[in-house]
């Protein structure tokens, strides 16, 4: 018996991990982890915060994905300004709809499956989760609590698998 408690951290990880290396059971896949009312609520307080910065947070993420994985660079164009804004505008929309996924869910499935056409990998979700989630940090200094983080980690986990999911499909 396992007896050190898994973080909701490491289990959200876990289970990406187990969806990229397309070991999830097929009666699984379509049920993403699903975050608690309150961890819906952290995230979008949260990101009230961050949407007034949202230029230098893209900024703060783009350098920080670089250095993690340099490699992911050139997949890139060479002007990051306008990757950004569309980035920070699809965060804020697919926050705003945590409440009620139902309403996200096929503009990111759709998402994910044009990130096939740019040649994303599912492995490669790993450092850009990595990268938000200290730019968050950064962004909101203290207000970043471990329960913050575990809700953003959640929420990432969340938002990654089904664009992964869509993407496996498809490949199919
Ligand atoms: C939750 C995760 C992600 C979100 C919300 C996201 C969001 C976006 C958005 C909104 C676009 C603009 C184009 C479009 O709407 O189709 C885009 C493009 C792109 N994304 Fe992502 N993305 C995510 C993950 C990734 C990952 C893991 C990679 C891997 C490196 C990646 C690489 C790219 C590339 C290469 C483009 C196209 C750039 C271009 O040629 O203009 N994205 N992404």
């Amino acid at each position: 018996m396992r007896t050190v408690k898994m973080s909701m951290n490491e289990a959200v990880i876990e289970r990406a991990r187990a969806v990229q290396q397309g070991s999830v059971p097929a009666s699984e896949e379509k049920t993403a982890p699903a975050l608690l009312p309150d961890q819906i609520e952290m995230v979008q307080e949260s990101f009230r915060h961050v949407e007034p910065i949202a230029e230098a947070a893209a900024g703060l993420f783009y350098g920080r994905l670089f250095e993690i994985a340099p490699n992911l660079r050139e997949m890139f164009p060479e002007s990051l300004d306008e990757q950004g804004r569309k980035l920070m505008a699809v965060l804020g929309l697919v926050v705003k709809g945590l409440s009620k996924p139902e309403t996200i869910l096929p503009a990111v499935s759709e998402l994910g499956r044009r990130h096939v056409g740019y040649g994303v990998t599912a492995d490669q979700y790993t450092p850009v989760g990595e990268a938000l989630l200290w730019t968050l940090g950064e962004g909101l200094g203290d207000a970043f609590t471990p329960e913050v983080e575990e809700a953003w980690a959640s929420a990432y986990g969340l938002l990654s698998s089904v664009m992964i999911e869509s993407a496996n499909q498809a490949a199919a």
